[in-house]
């Protein structure tokens, strides 16, 4: 299998590509709109065609790439059944693997930080979205989010897979790119160790985040799949715009 980790700067997304040596077929996990084209000349590259792109969840921090990479390419767009997206042609489900040639997701119901929120499982790692964060996890207080799912999510789904399972998240803010299931249940200040749901929820309940800059723009157009609002202000074009390779980092 070839594997990349790609990084979007702007909302500090980890987007995946996966790529079947066999068949020559690709499949992006949280593609990032500002970072598509850039994305695209690496499966072109590495010889690939991107066959699918899939979504943890619906995003607030950035648009996805879903339906770009359609009309750009003509990938099929994967999203999670839960979120009833007439956009997405592939339905995410629970129980049911989402193939690209020889690379094999098993999707897992992780809701809490949405309601809607997938993980997908690919042998010895696991794409965590923003269910599970490296010493972190996502936030619980939009998106019917709910402490105490997540905290179910993590400690009794994502915390049941083998110790040396590797966590891939969808993002990382402090340059970190990978943790393991032994490490986060180990080291994770709000979710490992014994901590309990009574201590998660005050946690959640007491972060004083501020209001999310971008959710009133991304959650609607990622309901369509990925499409830029034609109202953004002027200080939030760059989340659109197709970021420059210099400003990738
Ligand atoms: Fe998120």
């Amino acid at each position: 299998m070839i594997f990349r980790q790609l990084f979007e700067p702007l909302s500090s997304t980890y987007t995946y590509l996966l790529g079947c040596r066999e068949t020559g077929q690709a499949i992006l996990i949280d593609p990032v709109i500002a970072t598509m084209e850039r994305d695209l000349a690496e499966i072109r590259q590495l010889g690939l065609k991107l066959a699918c792109s899939v979504d943890t969840h619906i995003h607030a921090d950035h648009i996805t790439a879903a339906l770009a990479l359609k009309k750009a390419v003509g990938s099929s767009i994967a999203m999670p059944a839960h979120d009833r997206l007439t956009c997405a042609d592939i339905a995410i489900e629970e129980g049911v693997p989402l193939r690209v040639g020889s690379v094999v997701l098993q999707p897992l119901h992780t809701p809490g930080h949405t309601d809607g929120h997938f993980a997908y499982l690919l042998e010895d790692r696991v794409f965590t979205g923003d269910a599970l964060l490296i010493d972190g996890c996502g936030r619980t207080d939009f998106q019917n989010g709910s402490a105490s799912d997540l905290y179910k999510s993590v400690r009794e789904k994502l915390f049941s897979l083998p110790a040396d399972v590797l966590v891939y998240p969808a993002h990382d803010y402090a340059g970190r790119h990978v943790s393991s299931i032994a490490q986060e249940r180990k080291r994770n200040p709000r979710l490992g160790q014994e901590r309990t749901l009574e201590e998660f929820i005050h946690i959640m309940a007491n972060l004083n985040l501020p209001y999310p800059t971008f959710i009133d723009y991304a959650v609607p157009g990622n309901k369509r799949c990925g499409v830029c609002p034609t109202d953004l202000p002027e200080n939030l074009d760059k989340y659109c715009a197709q970021m420059s390779a210099s400003a990738q980092g």
